[in-house]
């Protein structure tokens, strides 16, 4: 006696059936939008290896927040660039400083959009680290730890009292969670969420950011305080810490080469996961597109697509306007 074979039937004969049975949807909503705030008016720095990005002054940067939010994007994550850096990286708290002065006009103009700070010193420090730093008993320099946690409050509690919807923490400093959380009840702040980096790799993926936030450090590397690529166990562990210490929102960063961490962080947690497509994703996805060498707009989508079926539940992206206006087209 003979069984019929089981013949698959392939639901993807046209699109109305490919859509119906898609597993993965990308939609504007999923995208934050990383913006760099400098002091001055009209002020459009551009970024040689970011095209279409641009160090913004607070006119400017306004008006970009309001082309992302006509095209459907509704969060958004800024970063600063103060006038004076010195060690401590006091200018990360200045009232009158880029971003505080950036979350004040951007609740007056876009009081829906969802705006994020990111708070880490490399961008205030003279010496580009993510804290102040200090000679051990063995004569070995580092970033102090512990007296970097205050300095994150603080810029986390200006932040918040300028209208930041959200807090980033993204300098990978034990304990910062915590000391966060802490600094912005203490200050009132109950309601304002940490969205912790929880697991941030020391990549080569960063390198456009570090020339468009003027953060690389001077000498040394971040390997000390940020996570080997190597590692997929230790990248839970990092998340769950940051549970414990009172994070409301988990990210993994960079994305595209760390798919597999995404995963496994988004399976053993039950909090909100958001994915960076760093700076230098964008920047090879930029570079070969402008070279004929692949078709930008099917190459980000597919990318994009990727990043939410490995489990994110938001994805902060150079991509976004542009991805947001193909999603509706
Ligand atoms: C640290 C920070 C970095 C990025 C976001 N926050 C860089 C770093 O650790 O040097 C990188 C983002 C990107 O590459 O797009 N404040």
């Amino acid at each position: 006696m003979t069984f019929p074979v089981h013949r698959p039937r392939r639901l993807r004969r046209t699109e109305t059936l490919r859509g119906l049975v898609r597993e993965t949807r990308l939609s504007p909503g999923d995208f934050m939008l990383p913006l760099f705030a400098v002091s001055g008016r009209g002020v459009r720095n551009p970024i040689a290896s970011m095209p279409g990005v641009a160090q913004l002054s607070v006119d400017n940067l306004v008006e970009e927040a309001r082309i992302a939010w006509n095209a459907g994007v509704r969060s958004l994550i800024l970063f600063g660039i103060p006038d004076k850096k010195d060690a401590e990286g006091t200018a990360a708290w200045d009232p009158k400083g880029p971003v505080c002065t950036a979350f004040r006009a951007l609740k007056d103009a876009l009081p829906e959009m969802i705006c994020v700070a990111d708070v880490c010193m490399c961008e205030y420090t003279d010496h580009g680290h993510c804290g102040p730093l200090e000679r051990d008993a063995r004569g070995h320099v580092a970033v102090a730890n512990d007296r970097t946690l205050p300095l994150l409050a603080r810029a986390a509690v200006a932040y918040a009292e300028a209208g930041a919807d959200v807090v980033a923490p993204s300098d990978m400093m034990d304990g910062r969670v915590a000391a966060i959380r802490k600094g912005l009840d203490e200050h009132g702040l109950t309601q304002i969420p940490i969205l912790s980096y929880a697991v941030k790799y020391a990549s080569g993926f960063y390198g456009p950011f570090r020339e468009a936030a003027q953060s690389a450090p001077k000498e040394g590397d971040r390997r000390g305080y940020q996570m080997d690529p190597a590692n997929v166990r230790e990248a839970v562990r990092e998340a769950l810490l940051d549970v414990d210490e009172g994070a409301d929102l988990l990210m993994v960063k960079p994305a595209l080469a760390y798919l597999d961490v995404l995963s496994a962080v988004k399976r053993a947690t039950n909090l909100p996961v958001a994915a960076y497509n760093v700076s230098g994703e964008y920047a090879m996805l930029k570079a070969a597109a402008q070279a004929g060498w692949i078709d930008e707009k099917r190459v980000a989508l597919e990318i994009l697509t990727a990043i939410k079926r490995a489990g994110a539940d938001i994805i902060l992206t150079y991509s976004a306007v542009d991805a947001a206006r193909w999603l509706q087209d």
